[in-house]
């Protein structure tokens, strides 16, 4: 559909575009590349931690924009341009106001403008097919995650199989296990039997943390596609920090498994603020999210502010207080005024957060379907404040950083 020239016009046209009209509030890190150097220099010029860190965003951002543009065009001249209807549909919809992710990461049709919440694209064909729920997505650094995932801690055997077929075929696009779990041959033959391509599903597992030097890293990444029966999960992440192992060793090797294709991003659960920002020095390709244990009766606020100020997105585990919030009085009120249950208002507050993603797990399909209708209803600002007040409430910018 187009010759080189053609591609060579598009993306210079395209990239000029997107540095052109991107506004400093908008995610960027397109390329997802950043450079330890440069942000060691800013950090040592400037004292304050949350300074030096700002200073390192915005370097990296610049950078990033020219260093993204460069690399989307030396990728797309090694691609087939079979997709070209795609990034066609790009331009015309976006008017180039973003970046272009499709190149560089080979993952058809998943593009990332700005801003960082999209909605499901309800003109894909494909997708429609499958009659999904409306199923929001976030992106961080050039990788886009559903908004809503399913949780399989707990999930075994045929009973996890099921249920992960089932979750597929209810809508969920994101699953999310772990070595931990010991459940990685069920997840994958449930994504295997369900009626959705692989390529549709976000698939993030986790390294145990007796795992983490560099050798065990990378046999376990190798484990994991095995056991899974895929070629690449999605995310890797750190499960559990483990002072004992230099956390450069483990993120470099983890990023080494990204080089090889094993993983597609990369992340840490259960980081502290210091521990992710150390994560994020270390690595060479964005830290995409950091998975902590969150809903409306635990809020981990200086996470959350880390998150906002254009950090990694947070995916809240146990979203349910692990069924804990369905008895809340306030959770009851609001679902009412709505329509939903109280452990679906817990859910919409959570993915109505910017920078929030959610994986509830269930195991009663009641419960699965239930969870899965939340993209059909809004909270109002106040109704979002009011779940922050049962933990204490948050601040103004705080509330403006999530999107409140
Ligand atoms: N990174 C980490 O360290 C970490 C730690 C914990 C969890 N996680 C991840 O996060 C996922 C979710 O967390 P979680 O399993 O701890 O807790 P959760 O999702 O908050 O709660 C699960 C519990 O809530 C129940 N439930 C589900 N939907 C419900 C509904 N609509 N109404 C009432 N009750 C409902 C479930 O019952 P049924 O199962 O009977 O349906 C189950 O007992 C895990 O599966 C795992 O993938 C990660």
């Amino acid at each position: 559909m187009f010759d080189l020239d053609d591609r060579i016009g598009l993306f210079f046209f395209i990239g000029v575009a997107a540095s052109g009209t991107e506004s400093p509030d908008c995610e960027s890190d397109a390329d997802g590349y950043r450079d330890a150097d440069d942000g060691q220099s800013e950090a040592d010029e400037c004292g304050s931690p949350a300074a030096s860190r700002a200073l390192r965003r915005l370097f990296r951002r610049t950078t990033n924009d020219l260093r993204g543009f460069v690399l989307r065009f030396v990728a797309s001249v090694q691609v087939e341009f079979q997709d070209s209807e795609v990034l066609e549909d790009h331009v015309r919809t976006n008017g180039c106001g973003g970046h272009i992710y499709w190149a560089t990461t080979g993952r058809k049709g998943r593009t990332a403008p700005p801003p960082r919440v999209r909605p499901h694209p309800a003109h894909d064909a494909k997708r429609q097919a499958y009659d999904e729920p409306c199923m929001d997505e976030k992106s961080f650094g050039g990788t886009t995650i559903p908004a809503l995932g399913f949780g399989t801690y707990r999930l075994q055997g045929e009973t996890c199989e099921n249920a992960v077929r089932d979750a597929l075929e209810l809508g969920y696009r994101h699953i999310d296990t772990a070595e931990f779990y010991d459940n990685h041959e069920a997840v994958g033959r449930g994504i295997e039997a369900a009626s959705v391509d692989r390529e549709d599903v976000f698939l993030t597992t986790k390294l145990w943390k007796t795992n983490l030097e560099a050798d065990a890293v990378h046999s376990r990444a190798r484990d994991f596609v095995e056991a899974l029966g895929v070629d690449a999960v999605d995310l890797l992440l750190v499960h559990w920090p483990n002072e004992s192992v230099p956390i450069e060793e483990t993120i470099e090797a983890m990023n080494e498994v990204q080089r090889d294709g094993l993983a597609r991003a990369i992340g840490v659960s259960n980081f502290s603020v210091p521990q992710l920002d150390a994560a994020m020095e270390a690595s060479a390709t964005p830290i995409v999210t950091n998975q902590v244990q969150y809903h409306p009766l635990s809020v981990p606020t200086d996470l959350l502010e880390f998150a906002a100020d254009d950090g990694p997105l947070i995916t809240a585990y146990s979203p349910l207080g692990k069924g804990a919030v369905a008895t809340n009085g306030t959770l009851q009120e609001i679902g009412g005024a709505h329509d939903k249950t109280p452990a679906q208002v817990a859910l919409r507050w959570l993915v109505q957060q910017d920078p929030v993603i959610a994986i509830p797990k269930a195991e009663s399909r009641d419960h699965r379907y239930e969870n899965s209708q939340i993209f059909d209803f809004e909270l109002t600002d106040a109704e979002m404040r009011a779940i922050f007040d049962l933990s204490g409430g948050i601040s103004d910018s705080l509330a403006k950083g999530l999107g409140i």
